[in-house]
């Protein structure tokens, strides 16, 4: 099962226009299916999905037994004539790969004016939440909230785009929430795009997960600290990006896998 989802990582992900990369790919894969593996159960949403790349990944992790909700104002590509919408080609991304998209769990529409009870009703208690939709303060700001208020005790946020200069706001909002649960939420692993929380209880709990997880072995596991809590920064070396972009340009992606062992 794991070599069938590294395949997916390293050969079917990158045939999706979008932006998640094998190191936060990985991270997905440890922190899922160690949930399962400790019977820490719960649903999966996503804010953002574009043409689903992170999405199609998540669908490929949980299987067709999970919910995973969608949500997206999908409204990109719509004024050019004949161009697929980004509601079409992400639909028929999922018929291409052998994941087609469950319409019912998907939301089009501006996720800052969802109620936590709307994706409740939809999907119960989620385990895995991914923001990576508007990527201002208001959106971080509402996002984040959705995804506490319906996040189960054990859940995990993953924020996208922190510490990225082109996009400050993402990590003045990821910082603000951290500091305005008064301690509730604390960060437990970064990697170069992005966060990773859960609740202060679970804490130890997810640093050890992603210290011993096999498929983050690849990695150096630095230690830093961020708003009160010990972080595992995930240190992907210059080297190996580079010969993992070497490879996949070279049409070696069934080769690029080795590269994260
Ligand atoms: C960076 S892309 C997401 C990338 C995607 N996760 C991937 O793996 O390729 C950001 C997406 O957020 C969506 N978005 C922006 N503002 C939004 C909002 N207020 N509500 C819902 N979706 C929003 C955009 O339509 C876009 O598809």
């Amino acid at each position: 099962m794991n070599s069938a989802i590294r395949k997916f990582i390293f050969h079917d992900l990158q045939t999706i226009e979008g932006y998640i990369d094998p190191p936060d790919a990985l991270v997905f894969l440890s922190l899922l299916q160690d949930q399962k593996d400790s019977d820490l159960a719960g649903a999966i949403a996503e804010i953002g999905v574009f043409y689903g790349r992170s999405y199609f990944l998540l669908r490929k992790i949980g299987g067709s037994d999970e919910k995973i909700l969608a949500i997206d104002l999908f409204d990109i590509d719509q004024t050019t004539g004949n161009t697929p919408s980004q509601y079409s080609r992400f639909l028929e991304n999922g018929r291409r790969l052998g994941l087609p998209v469950d319409e019912e769990l998907v939301i089009r529409g501006d996720s800052t004016r969802l109620e936590p009870a709307e994706l409740t009703a939809k999907i119960g208690k989620i385990r895995f939440f991914s923001i990576d939709g508007g990527h201002m303060l208001q959106h971080v700001t509402a996002d984040s909230r959705l995804a506490m208020e319906t996040l189960a005790d054990h859940g995990v946020i993953a924020f996208d785009d922190t510490f990225n200069p082109a996009w400050p706001e993402v990590t003045v909002g990821v910082a603000d929430f951290l500091r305005k649960s008064g301690g509730a939420f604390s960060a437990f692993c970064m990697t170069k795009y992005k966060t990773y929380v859960c609740r202060r209880e679970f804490h130890e709990f997810y640093s050890e997960l992603i210290a011993n997880s096999a498929n983050l072995a690849a990695f150096d596991h630095v230690e830093t600290e961020f708003l009160g809590s010990k972080v595992a920064r995930l240190h992907n070396p210059l080297g190996r990006r580079m010969a993992y972009e070497l490879m996949v340009r070279s049409g070696m992606s069934a080769f690029s896998e080795r590269v994260y062992r």
